[in-house]
């Protein structure tokens, strides 16, 4: 089985993925793009982070789209991916982890204030704040997948009052410990109920724009918010504007509308947005080449594939 791997990557990483992913799947023949040009009729699987739009195209033979990724929103907005080919995003369980690491960082340092005492820091001023119990900061996960889930679970574990909440109903979850809420009507009356919210949404038509400013108005005054998902599920002018509002606190955003976040975007020196570059969860090539030879295996195999992407759905 001929299999190509591409992705905007330079050529170090390009070669530990290769090594990461041959080692795991040493059966098929991995080929990058220029390999696969040569006859792209035999490539049957194409392994792919974020390739530019236009790039599976030639592959008229697929029978899967692997990506390495978790979120496919760019992926499925190529106007020539391959019609029909199943498509199976990245669940990772390093990733999961790593995501859920950075989403009770973050809900520590809001709910202790770790990143005022560090704007302090800046400005030498020495001045304690009153400190707050877990108990008294509640924080809403929005989303309910594999992230969203160990997100959660992971802050409801420090003694924090926890809800969940989805576009859509899921089969019950067995955690006790956070509360579950799920639809559209349910988001406002949930939100005015949130000092945190962290979003780990899939980017869809309809969590697009999400984060604006009837949604901030939603929160109570002094809420902060966490953006782990995609930066089109924020609009920067109604942050930037609640912000400077003082409705709210504080906001952590890892991903952005354009990235890199270009330099004169004023996110960067405001004092109450404390940033990363898109490195919130990164894909660990150990792990994750685990996760696609599996699904190799199965394609060879005829069994079923996992974490198949709906695409009428977006994720
Ligand atoms: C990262 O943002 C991913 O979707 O894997």
């Amino acid at each position: 089985m001929q299999v190509v791997l591409l992705g905007g990557w330079d050529c170090a990483e390009h070669q530990v993925w290769l090594g990461a992913l041959r080692s795991a799947a040493p059966q098929v023949g991995w080929l990058d793009a220029a390999q696969a040009a040569i006859d792209p009729g035999r490539v049957e699987v194409a392994v792919v982070a974020n390739p530019p739009a236009g790039s599976l195209s030639a592959f008229t033979r697929l029978r899967l789209i692997q990506s390495l990724w978790a979120g496919v929103d760019r992926l499925l907005d190529d106007p020539q991916l391959p019609p029909g080919v199943p498509i199976a995003r990245m669940v990772d369980p390093a990733m999961n982890e790593a995501m859920a690491q950075t989403a009770l960082w973050a809900t520590l340092a809001l709910h202790r204030g770790f990143f005022a005492y560090a704007q302090r820091q800046r400005e030498a001023v020495w001045r304690v704040h009153a400190q707050r119990r877990a108990a008294e900061l509640r924080v809403s996960v929005l989303g309910r997948g594999q992230m969203g889930r160990m997100a959660a679970a992971c802050i409801a574990q420090q003694g924090y009052p926890v809800a969940a909440w989805g576009l859509n109903e899921r089969p019950a979850d067995t955690l006790d410990s956070v509360q579950q809420h799920a639809g559209a009507q349910a988001l406002l009356p949930l939100l005015a109920r949130s000092d945190v919210v962290i979003n780990l949404l899939p980017l869809t038509a309809a969590t697009r724009g999400l984060l604006n400013t009837a949604f901030f108005a939603a929160l109570p005054i002094g809420a902060s918010i966490v953006n782990l998902a995609r930066g089109a599920h924020l609009v920067d002018a109604d942050l930037l504007a609640a912000l400077q509002r003082g409705h709210l606190r504080h906001a952590v955003l890892d991903v952005f509308h354009t990235e890199p976040l270009p330099h004169d975007h004023p996110f960067w020196r405001h004092p109450r947005v404390t940033l990363l570059p898109h490195a919130a969860a990164l894909t660990d090539p150990r792990s994750a080449a685990q996760v696609v030879a599996a699904n190799l295996r199965a394609l060879q195999d005829g069994h079923p594939l996992a974490n198949l992407v709906n695409r009428a759905n977006g994720y």
